[in-house]
């Protein structure tokens, strides 16, 4: 690329899988992950953050594996600065083709003070060394001063000098409590570039955070001041009120680019799927009115505007919604549809499915259809995006009763198969139907879990709406989540406590196993 050409360029650093990731409730079991990681390559992201490989062996493995699977991207593997974060990011990046470490410490006085309990030129004698010691191990090194916009200006010059010499090749400032005004945070851009030498050489980023609401006007500010990669997430999941959201950021840049003069690169039809398929393995739902991917962000009630609309689209409307892959085609295919109209709307809607996983989803829908008058596209989403969870056992639902006979006392039976084909029936009262069913649940599987958290949401409108059900629940240290759908909002939060207690039942599983090979074989006392 050209020196114009980088210039005019934007880079799209997601963070999704860590920045993301780290937010409670926002956890992802590794094959959710990888999913994500897919849907971001293929929306041409620049840089994938997959994690903070330091963290835990969970987290390095999961940067293993994206590094190890998703190509034609850069991987990032975030670091404190220290020598130990800094070789096991290394380690867990060695698969991957194009990587990059990204090593932070925090540079304002509240930080130093109290967090690090460390003077400032101690700070930057850890960032040179950390530094250093990332570029021996890659040659994309990114650096950032954590909660930068409330750093004393002239020690960020100092610090970011200080690290441009010894090697990184992007300086990233991040807004790590959302405290930034628009006008200060691109000052400050400015600042820096009028005050490192060198800053020509590296690219600058902006990471903002959205406690004020303004992490994408921030991030859009920080371009405006000479920024030329944003970190964001998609659906702006993240820490507290969360990141600089994706979508936005990315259509902002495009829609205005007539102010801006600035490319993404991203291709935007993935932004409706990618944003669908993160609120669905995190169970983060987006508001309806969500700028660009909520439900409600093309829709026109207002007579006035509807009338405006069917005269010329651009009355009311700044960007198309098949532009972020959104399509207008609501009511789509009912129980006459054949086979190929599943495919093409599937296609459409973003999901490319292997000829068996076209086969078993088309089977579900068939059954949904019999049960349902009209399906819609959030209808055939939540059927593709929950059926790969529900195929996982060792248990299936096979049958469920619930009476309740008036009273709120409620009586459920559930009947489970196992892998094995064991089938066990069980039955249970409680305090309504669903404190019924989770207690023949937890019999039948032997499995008992602390309930965190219930929520059921209807998938889309009218009487026969599909009801999705999360759950999450803590079994030992670690929490799991389980979600489903179904038009019997009992059955859906059955089905959802079920995948909690197999992902559960599975853990228990390898934690025996680990234990029994740690054992050894038993010695036998007699014949
Ligand atoms: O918000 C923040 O400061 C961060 C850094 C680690 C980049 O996430
Ligand atoms: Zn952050």
């Amino acid at each position: 690329m050209n020196e114009q050409a980088k210039q005019d360029r934007v880079r799209i650093f997601d963070t999704t899988l860590r920045d993301g990731e780290q937010a409670p409730g926002c956890s992802m079991t590794l094959r959710e992950k990888l999913k994500v990681a897919r849907a971001l390559r293929d929306m041409r992201v620049d840089i994938i953050e997959a994690g903070f490989a330091a963290a835990s062996p969970g987290d390095f493995e999961s940067v293993r594996e994206v590094a190890n699977s998703i190509k034609g991207v850069t991987i990032c593997s975030l670091a404190r600065c220290h020598e130990g974060d800094i070789e096991k990011s290394a380690r867990a990046l060695e698969p991957a083709a194009r990587k990059r470490i990204h090593v932070f410490v925090a540079t304002s006085e509240i930080h130093r003070k109290f967090k690090l309990e460390m003077a400032r030129d101690e700070i930057v004698r850890r960032a040179v060394e950390a530094v250093r010691l990332a570029r021996q191990a890659c040659d994309d090194v990114e650096f950032s001063p954590e909660d930068a916009s409330r750093t004393e200006p002239e020690y960020l010059t100092e610090i970011v000098t200080a690290v441009v010499e010894a090697g990184a090749t992007t300086v990233n400032i991040p807004d790590t409590v959302g405290y930034a005004m628009p006008e200060q945070f691109q000052a400050l851009f400015e600042h820096l570039r009028d005050t490192v030498p060198g800053v020509e050489n590296v690219v600058l980023s902006a990471h903002c955070h959205d406690d004020l609401g303004l992490s994408v006007a921030n991030s859009l500010a920080a371009v405006v001041g000479g920024a030329r990669q944003i970190e964001c997430t998609v659906n702006g999941i993240g820490e507290r009120a969360g990141n600089c959201s994706l979508e936005e950021v990315v259509m902002a840049l495009k829609v205005r680019a007539d102010y801006f003069g600035l490319d993404t690169g991203i291709e935007t039809t993935g932004l409706y799927p990618a944003s669908r398929l993160v609120s669905s393995v995190t169970g983060m739902h987006t508001p309806r009115n969500k700028a660009i991917v909520g439900q409600n962000a093309f829709a026109h009630e207002a007579g006035i505007h509807q009338h405006g609309m069917l005269k010329h689209a651009e009355t009311y409307e700044i960007m198309r919604p098949e532009s972020v892959g959104m399509h207008r085609s609501n009511l789509v295919l009912g129980k006459h549809s054949g086979r190929h109209a599943f495919r093409d709307r599937t296609r459409q809607l973003g999901f490319e499915l292997s000829e068996d996983q076209l086969n078993r989803a088309f089977i579900e829908f068939k059954k949904l259809a019999d049960r349902k008058k009209e399906l819609f596209d959030a209808d055939i989403e939540a059927l593709i995006v929950h059926k790969d969870t529900a195929a996982m056992g060792p248990w299936r639902l096979r049958e469920l009763r619930i009476n309740t006979g008036g009273s709120t006392l409620a009586v459920a039976a559930v009947r489970l198969e196992h892998d094995s084909g064991e089938q066990r029936d069980e039955a249970a009262v409680g305090d309504g139907p669903i404190d019924a069913t989770f207690k023949a649940l937890e019999r039948a599987t032997e499995m008992s879990v602390e309930l965190i958290h219930f929520d059921v949401r209807s998938v889309t409108t009218g009487e026969d709406a599909q009801g999705e059900a999360t759950v999450t629940a803590r079994w030992g240290d670690s929490s799991y989540r389980g979600r489903a759908v179904s038009t019997d909002i009992v059955e859906a939060g059955a089905k959802a406590l079920l995948e909690v207690l197999n992902r559960a039942l599975r853990a228990k599983a390898r934690l025996d196993s680990g234990k029994a090979a740690k054992r050894g074989p038993r010695r036998r006392l007699g014949p």
